[in-house]
């Protein structure tokens, strides 16, 4: 039986090694085309823009075949099990990806990949739980603007989501100091707090966005309803509003800050227009990073990176 592959599900999948490395294969000269006459799926249970097309482009670059697959044609756990579907990619594909409602249906595909013994990575392109590959894409946006990552204080204002959730976590392996401004109910919770201890970096909490941007370098936002919580819509925008990243937020933070949104935005809910597409916004240079970090973390887990030995 093979060795298991490398995949990602989590940030913390990654050791603060493994990510500088993948970030360094990101803004690499593309080597070999490894992914030549191989496929790649990419699985979607909710809507994407950027993530679909930076992972195509990704695949494309690598010399790969992306194939995307709706999650009504695949139907997991309704047509069959997510184990199955999981085995039938694997027959194909090098690397499956998936956006998936419940984080736990990668998980479960990662345990039937692995136990049928085929070397396929599973990529989280998104759960619930977590977006590892948006963190990847963050931080070199970071990395790019302000030359180093050490040190450097990120603000997250709004809901402490699965795209907080894998900031902080990215942030806290490379040694950035991470705050999170949120209302009682949306914050990050103490298991939060021991997973970020646990890769070596500690998160700051806050109730006041105001006190929270005090110094900061970067202040990131999110939508307040994530795709699946369209029910829970108008409590979480009463609850949410004064966590907005406005002009009057951003003169308090750090001069020259810069503004850091995954997208899609909803100008005047979560970020004002003039923020959003004002001078400090790293916006589409960080959409545009989601291509390239694909790119460096498909070449890490197909064998060019560090903890390959
Ligand atoms: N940031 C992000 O994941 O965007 P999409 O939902 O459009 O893929
Ligand atoms: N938190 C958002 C991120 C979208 C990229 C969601 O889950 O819908």
């Amino acid at each position: 039986m093979s060795r298991p592959a490398r995949s990602l599900l989590s940030i913390a999948d990654l050791s603060r090694e493994e990510l500088l490395a993948v970030l360094d294969l990101a803004e690499a000269p593309l080597g070999k085309p490894l992914l030549a006459g191989k496929g790649v799926a990419l699985v979607f249970e909710h809507p994407s823009a950027r993530t679909r097309n930076a992972c195509e482009m990704a695949v494309v670059q690598l010399g790969g075949h992306p194939l995307a697959i709706r999650g009504e044609e695949i139907g997991i756990d309704r047509r069959e099990t997510a184990e199955d579907v999981a085995r039938t990619l694997a027959c194909f594909h090098s690397v499956v990806t998936a956006r998936v409602a419940r984080h736990s249906t990668l998980e479960r595909m990662r345990r039937a990949v692995e136990e049928a013994g085929r070397p396929v990575p599973i990529v989280n392109l998104l759960s619930d739980w977590e977006h590892p590959t948006q963190a990847l894409a963050d931080v070199l946006t970071v990395r790019q603007r302000l030359g180093r990552l050490e040190g450097v204080t990120i603000t997250y204002v709004g809901d402490a989501n699965n795209v907080c959730r894998s900031l902080v976590g990215a942030a806290a392996l490379c040694g950035m100091r991470p705050r999170v401004a949120a209302p009682d109910g949306y914050s990050l919770e103490e298991r939060d707090l021991e997973w970020v201890r646990a890769l070596g970096g500690e998160v700051e909490l806050f109730s006041n966005p105001r006190e929270a941007v005090v110094g900061a370098e970067v202040l990131y936002t999110d939508v307040w309803v994530s795709m699946g919580q369209d029910a829970e819509g108008e409590a979480r925008r009463r609850a949410l509003a004064r966590f907005r990243i406005d002009e009057e937020l951003v003169a308090l933070a750090a001069p020259g800050a810069v503004v850091l949104h995954c997208l899609p935005a909803h100008r005047g809910e979560e970020i004002s227009a003039a923020v959003l597409d004002g001078a400090g916004s790293a916006v589409w240079q960080q959409a545009e990073n989601r291509m390239h970090s694909l790119r460096g973390l498909l070449r890490f887990l197909l064998g060019e990176g560090a903890g390959h030995d």
